[in-house]
């Protein structure tokens, strides 16, 4: 059985939740935009988009759905946050949204720096967001940040799904 626009925002929906004020909203690989998008409708609160994500393809898919704020949209990856200054783009953000992919492992001081990329990169609230592989996956990750970070301000999840989304604030 195929997925569906409808199982996707079963999966995405609720992100919004964690979006608690009025701000700028930046996603970390954003992909074709169709999350960012999906925020902006789905949140009470107005926001103001921008995207990141190293593949050429999809941000200019994102720019498709996003023409309104192409020019908050950036050929760059975690890592290199550094370079948002050269396309203009803010260097903190209110909410910094991050999914962070299946295959990372935090124990690896790469990932670590990308952790405290996107904790620099905040000035409000970072959100992580893990969809799969399983449950035991996701907690073990969630273990890891609580030692560095922290216990979460909050967390959300669908757990049919295997979507579990957690935020810390910033003091
Ligand atoms: C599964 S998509 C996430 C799309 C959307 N943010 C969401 O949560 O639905 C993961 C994206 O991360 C991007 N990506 C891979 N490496 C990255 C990096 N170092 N920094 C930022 N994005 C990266 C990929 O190109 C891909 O578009």
């Amino acid at each position: 059985m195929g997925s569906t626009l409808s199982d996707w925002e079963g999966q995405r929906r609720l992100i919004a939740k964690a979006i608690h004020h009025p701000g700028t909203l930046l996603d970390v690989g954003c992909a074709n935009g169709l999350l960012l998008r999906c925020l902006l409708d789905w949140s009470p609160h107005p926001l103001v988009p921008y995207g990141i994500d190293p593949d050429p393809q999809r941000l200019d898919a994102a720019r498709g759905l996003l023409p309104e704020y192409a020019s908050h949209l950036a050929p760059i990856g975690l890592g290199e946050l550094r370079r948002l200054s050269d396309y203009a783009l803010p260097t903190r953000f209110d909410f910094v949204y991050w999914n962070v992919w299946d295959d990372l492992e935090f124990e690896q001081p790469w990932a670590q720096r990308y952790l405290d990329e996107a904790l620099g990169a905040t000035a409000s609230r970072l959100i992580l967001g893990f969809y799969g592989p399983s449950l035991e996956a996701i907690e073990k990750k969630l273990a890891w940040l609580r030692k560095k970070l922290g216990e979460p301000a909050g967390r959300t999840e669908n757990l049919p799904a295997t979507v579990v989304v957690v935020w810390w604030d910033k003091g």
